[in-house]
């Protein structure tokens, strides 16, 4: 088993989108057991594959133990591929965790999962704080989707920290070079600075995930953008097998 979290401190950067597109290739490219934990209160990640939370359970009580992960397990449309789904009781998750003071909730929660699912990918809300300190010791590899801007820049050194000052072995961060424009000069300048950085291009194809609520290897499979997630999902299991 392998937890994949999709992270930054920066919201809008792609995440939800990365996340739902690798948990995709997952399921249907690498045929493994898959589960997609949305932990961002705005709830985009079962949005994207028009999944709704169950009404009688909040997605907190599994933090609190008050229910178990397979009360609030939604399947998908796609075989393989289930998702855990966020709500608005996520909003207070970190005052949960806080008071909880247990470290590695969200750890062990992943490794008693690890029995059904292959891979675990974990779409993060742009937070530093308790959660972003649980994500990260959870995780076995970290990836941070970085639109080119040099305020990118800044958000990796704060990850790459923040992994420094939570996580005892470290898992290894994958930046992404997100929302890719090679017409434009800060873009090109970006890609040529970092040239081993996995690209996902900036595409209509990919706003389309969210008005068709499905992933863009399902609808345009032969699209530069589903290949783009593909190479990147390839990249993530190599990182993962090294
Ligand atoms: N590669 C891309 N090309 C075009 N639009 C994108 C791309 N990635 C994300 N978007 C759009 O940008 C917005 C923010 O993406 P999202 O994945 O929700 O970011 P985050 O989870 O980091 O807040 C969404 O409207 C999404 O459709
Ligand atoms: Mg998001």
């Amino acid at each position: 088993m392998a937890v994949i979290a999709v992270y930054s401190v920066k919201g809008g950067v792609g995440k939800t989108t990365i996340a739902a597109n690798l948990a995709w290739f997952s399921a249907a490219v690498s045929r493994r057991k898959t589960l997609l934990w949305d932990l961002d209160a705005a709830g985009g990640a079962g949005f994207l594959f028009g999944v709704e939370p169950r009404r009688s359970r909040s997605a907190q009580s599994i933090f609190a133990k008050d229910a178990a992960p397979a009360d609030l397990i939604r399947h998908t449309a796609i075989d393989m591929l289930d998702l855990l789904p966020a709500d608005e009781s996520l909003r207070d998750l970190d005052g949960l965790l806080a008071r909880i003071g247990k470290k590695k909730r969200l750890a062990r929660l992943a490794e008693d999962l690890s029995t059904q699912y292959e891979r675990i990918i974990l779409d993060c809300p742009p937070v530093l704080s308790e959660l972003s300190a649980q994500v990260i010791r959870a995780a076995d590899v970290v990836i941070v989707p970085l639109p080119p801007s040099p305020l990118s820049a800044r958000a990796l050194d704060m990850v790459t920290q923040e992994i420094r000052t939570h996580a005892k072995a470290q898992p290894p961060i994958l930046p992404v070079l997100s929302m890719l424009d090679l017409r434009r000069n800060l873009h090109r300048a970006a890609r040529q600075a970092n040239p081993g950085w996995p690209v996902i291009p900036q595409a209509s194809a990919v706003e389309q995930c969210a008005v068709l609520q499905r992933a863009v290897g399902d609808f345009a499979p032969t699209s530069p953008a589903a290949r783009a997630f593909g190479q990147l999902w390839t990249a993530i299991e190599r990182r993962l097998a090294g």
